[in-house]
């Protein structure tokens, strides 16, 4: 633990206006978070502050070069009101290397563990129990220094924020399969949790809501040929039995879900292939009656079904089976998440 972290709370808790039993995803903000300045060439001593907007000054480098990354991580609280993390360290280490391709100095992990822990126990409360909500975490770090001079700024703001959350999707999700924009490319910053990535998506995905759909499958940049992503979350697609998703890569986040659902559906000897995947693959696939099912994989949404999807103008349906591997295997994720079953991968903290 690093020294004792500054705590001020706040006089006016708004936890008496949320009606928990009617949570949207991350839309009403607990009372405090955790505020974290990186100035004279080091990180400062995190603190514990009211939930509250924050004051910059107009050329700060965030509105100008978009220097930001963040992270999305969630917190349970089990039958005995422990409060449980899934796989914690794994979200510090990626908002490091998000930050390391961003020029933005790596936060130190304890500053973020014994920062979060503390905020933890500070908002308690405001963890929900309901099934399918948690407390949904955003950590962020972005460039606060000011210039107009296109490099790394020399400030920055480290801050955790959390909202109670329900789920990420409400009703069927139905994609569309990107054949001209994309969301990453070689050498990019796909693989980092870069703000901009997301803001990259918005058009696109508009364009495709105006279609009909709800999300994009984002295929790969060259040729449009591979599928890569879907919307703000990883791939999975099972042809007969056997679950594929694209290996990550400069282009495709190593998503905390997607690598969970990999080493689960493994000891559960389903079939995995972690391979490049054709979008011509996945149509032969719908057209013959091998194609099963279709699941983004993400923290916010954890694995989230898909009805359909478009293609070149083609609308295909998905069948509606029984027994899915998305709804298996959400249950075992979520069941060990919130310590309803054992974890034999130590996942849990
Ligand atoms: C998450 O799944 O936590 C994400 O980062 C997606 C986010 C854009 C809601």
């Amino acid at each position: 633990m690093i020294n004792e972290i500054e705590v001020i709370k706040t006089k006016n808790s708004k936890i008496n206006e949320v009606d928990f039993s009617n949570l949207k995803f991350g839309s009403v903000f607990s009372d405090h978070m955790l505020e974290c300045d990186f100035k004279d060439g080091k990180w400062q001593a995190p603190k514990v502050v009211p939930y509250a907007p924050i004051s910059l000054d107009p050329a700060a480098k965030i509105f100008h070069y978009g220097q930001s990354v963040f992270e999305g991580m969630k917190a349970y609280k089990d039958a005995d009101g422990n409060v449980l993390l899934f796989r914690p360290i794994d979200n510090v280490k990626r908002l490091n290397i998000s930050s390391k391709r961003l020029a933005i100095p790596e936060i130190p992990e304890n500053y973020f563990m014994d920062g979060l822990k503390t905020l933890l126990e500070v908002d308690e409360a405001w963890i929900p129990t309901q099934d399918g909500s948690s407390l949904y975490i955003r950590p962020f770090v972005f460039a606060s220094g000011a210039g107009f001079h296109a490099s790394p700024a020399n400030e920055y703001k480290f801050i955790i924020a959390t909202a109670p959350s329900g789920a990420y999707f409400s009703g069927e999700v139905r994609v569309l399969i990107e054949e001209k924009y994309s969301r990453s490319a070689n050498g990019g910053v796909g693989y980092a949790k870069a703000g901009g990535n997301y803001a990259g998506q918005f058009y696109p995905t508009q364009l495709a809501i105006e279609k009909g759909y709800q999300q994009v499958i984002w295929t790969d940049d060259n040729t449009h040929e591979y599928i890569e992503e879907a919307g703000a979350m990883n791939i999975f697609v099972r042809i007969n039995d056997t679950l594929i998703t694209g290996p990550t890569s400069d282009r495709i986040l190593d998503g905390i879900t997607r690598k969970s659902i990999i080493e689960l559906a493994e000891s559960e000897n389903i079939n995995v292939e972690v391979r490049p995947l054709k979008v011509a693959e996945v149509v032969e696939a719908a057209k013959n009656g091998s194609l099963k099912e279709m699941f983004g994989a993400g923290t916010a949404a954890v694995i989230s079904p898909i009805s359909g999807f478009g293609y070149k103008g083609d609308d295909f349906e998905l069948p509606k089976l029984e027994d899915t591997y998305a709804s298996f295997l959400k249950k075992r994720i979520t069941d060990i998440q919130t310590n309803k079953v054992e974890d034999p991968f130590g996942w849990r903290l």
